[in-house]
Formats: C-alpha cells, sequence, structure tokens
C-alpha cells in the first residue's frame, strides 16, 4: 500500500507533538486519506540526544538527506526564525514537496515568495499552524473572505503573554515567575523576547493582513508593543477598576488605508476578549455580511499547534485547495488594496 510520506524539520515541543500526533491518530489519517502517513525523516540539531522514537525514523541534522527521502511528499516546518527555514521550504518545494508550516517569523517576512514558489512548483504551502495555534483562524478567514469584505481582526495572539498577564493578576506572582512558568509549558518561544516584546503577536497579525487584504501594513508605522513593561501595578490599577490589561493586535481597513497595531489595553468586562484567559487565544472578525464572529482556544503549546499542523496535512495535496486561488501580490495584480475602489 503507498504512504503518504512526510519529513519533520524540527523537532522541539511542536515538532514532537506532530510526530505523536501522526502515531495517535493513525487509523484516522488513514481512513481519511485512503493512505497511512509515514513520518520517514526528522531534521534534529543534536544527533547525539537521546529520544524515544521508532528506530525506523531517519533522525539526521543533515537538510539534504531529509529531503532525499525516497518518494517524500510533504515537509512539516517547526523550526525557528526566517533562516535556515526559507532555504530548506524552497529546496523541498523545488523537489516537487508540498509544506506544511508553524513559522509565523518566516511567513510574515517571506509569505509572498514562499507563495509564488509554491505556485511555480505546482505544489502548496499551508499554514494554519502559524497563527494562534490551535484556532482554525485561516481556515476560517479563507471561508469568510468568500462572501464577505472582512474590514477588521482584532486579537489576542500571544499564547505566552496572555498565561504571563493572567498569572500575574491570578497568583499575584512577578513577571519573572509567570514568564519561567510559560516556558516550562513550552508556550514560550525558544526566546522568549519574541513573545514579550509583541514580535509574535506582530508576525501573525501581518500574515493575517496578507491573507485578507494581499498585502502587509508599514512594518515602520505599526505600533508593536510588548508586556515587558506592564507592572504588577499596572495590573493591579487596572483591577481596581474592573478592568483587565490584554495584549492586543487589531488590524483595520478603512477609507485612510490599512491600520495595525500590537500593544497592552485595558479592557472592560463586556468585551469579549476581557475574559480570554492563560493560554488561550481568540480572534474577532468583523465582516460586511456576517457581522462579528469570534473565535477562542488554546494559542499555543504541543498538541493544540500539532493540531491545526495535521489539519493542513489531511489537505496539503489537494489541487483544488483555496490556497491555489487565492491572491498573490504581484502575481497577476499588484494587490488586492489598490484594486478596491473604496479605498
Ligand atoms: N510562543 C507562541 C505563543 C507560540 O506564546 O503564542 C504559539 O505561536
Amino acid at each position: 500500500m503507498s504512504k503518504l510520506k512526510v519529513a519533520l524539520l524540527g523537532f522541539g515541543t511542536v515538532g514532537s507533538g506532530v510526530y505523536e500526533a501522526v502515531k495517535t491518530h493513525q487509523q484516522r489519517l488513514e481512513t481519511l486519506l485512503g493512505k497511512p502517513v509515514e513520518v520517514a525523516a526528522v531534521l534534529i540539531k543534536d544527533e547525539q540526544k537521546k529520544r524515544n522514537v521508532d528506530s525506523n525514523v531517519l533522525f539526521t541534522s543533515n537538510i539534504e538527506k531529509v529531503l532525499e527521502t525516497p518518494g517524500l511528499n510533504v515537509v512539516m516546518e517547526a523550526i525557528v526564525g526566517v533562516e535556515p527555514g526559507y532555504t530548506y521550504l524552497s529546496k523541498a518545494m523545488e523537489k516537487g514537496c508540498h509544506i506544511v508550516t508553524a513559522n509565523k517569523e518566516l511567513f510574515a517576512h517571506k509569505g509572498i515568495e514562499l507563495k509564488k514558489k509554491a505556485r511555480e512548483n505546482n505544489v502548496n504551502i499551508l499554514f494554519e499552524a502559524a497563527v494562534a495555534g490551535g484556532i482554525p483562524i485561516i481556515g476560517t478567514l479563507r471561508k469568510l473572505l468568500q462572501v464577505n469584505d472582512v474590514s477588521k481582526v482584532t486579537g489576542i495572539l500571544n499564547g505566552t503573554s496572555n498565561y504571563i498577564l493572567s498569572d500575574i493578576r491570578t497568583r499575584q506572582i512577578p513577571f519573572s515567575r509567570a514568564l519561567e512558568a510559560a516556558q516550562q509549558k513550552g508556550y514560550a518561544e525558544a526566546d522568549p523576547v519574541n513573545d514579550v516584546e509583541g514580535w509574535d503577536a506582530f508576525y501573525k497579525l501581518m500574515i493575517l493582513s496578507e491573507l485578507l487584504y494581499g498585502v502587509q501594513p508599514e512594518w515602520t508605522e505599526t505600533t508593536r508593543k510588548g508586556i515587558r513593561d506592564v507592572s504588577f501595578g499596572d495590573i493591579c490599577i487596572a483591577e481596581a477598576f474592573g478592568l483587565r490589561i490584554k495584549h492586543i493586535a487589531t488590524v483595520e481597513r478603512s477609507l485612510e488605508g490599512l491600520k495595525a497595531r500590537v500593544e497592552p489595553v485595558m479592557m472592560a468586562p463586556s468585551h469579549p476578549l476581557y475574559s480570554i484567559e492563560g493560554v488561550d487565544n481568540a480572534v474577532t472578525v468583523t465582516g460586511d455580511l456576517v457581522g462579528e464572529v469570534t473565535l477562542t482556544g488554546p494559542g499555543a503549546g504541543a498538541k493544540p499547534t500539532a493540531s491545526a499542523m495535521v489539519e493542513d496535512l489531511l489537505h496539503v495535496q489537494d489541487s483544488n485547495h483555496p490556497f491555489v486561488h487565492e491572491k498573490i501580490k504581484g502575481e497577476n495584480q499588484e494587490s488586492t488594496l489598490k484594486d478596491d475602489n473604496r479605498l
């Protein structure tokens, strides 16, 4: 029987979560795909490290060896940063592999190039796991966009920041202890600066903007503030007034153009994002027909992120996937914004 052959790039919290999810959900995947999924190769950093894995899987630090896997169909990427991910995914697509990625930094910087490369090589690149962990926001937006003009997306997009803000408030502990707890749970990035200084939410917001409008707002004109400067005192003062401080990312299209911001904001109990606690993320989408839709769920962690990646794995070979029909800046048109005469 033929198999869907997969390579995993990265075996940290997310990569190992995907490996486990494929094992535990093999029967279901086989039923849905009509063939089993085989994780044939895994790209790791340290070949000496002991791992509790099947001996028939190639664990190597050599990307060429991974990509030489005979009959490789899909590369699932869960490493950090723009490089080496960009080079690896480009090579994989040139070899005809479909891509599933969770790498928001890479996709925010190089999404257009990667999408174009995917088209040139007649493969798909899916990125549900890059934004809001287990929440199916990319799939939901693709669906809503079929019939809606989406004017605004606002949400909590960084699980670590939300976890820290909640933890400081509920356990009355300092920032450093709350960050430590988020790291121990595997929510924070390897370098938590990306989480606490707002970069992680910023990258996710840029990916959403590109999906919605075909372009990103100017990075230099986008406010990006993290939670590092939110003190215990600030949180207590907000609480005394019945408010909560939340780390909010918003992209909005109006007559003045495209505007985005990422910053801590005081929320009143009446706001749908006020009650989002712990590692949860939430995204509110405003569409002309649907009105406001809010999705809530786990924004980080091994299983929720693996869930998003494995969902993509199920559909990545679909030659009629909505990705194939999406407009990409520079392809046939400058951008969806310029074509929109309401701006
Ligand atoms: N560090 C990220 C977060 C992981 O806390 O949201 C999920 O992207």
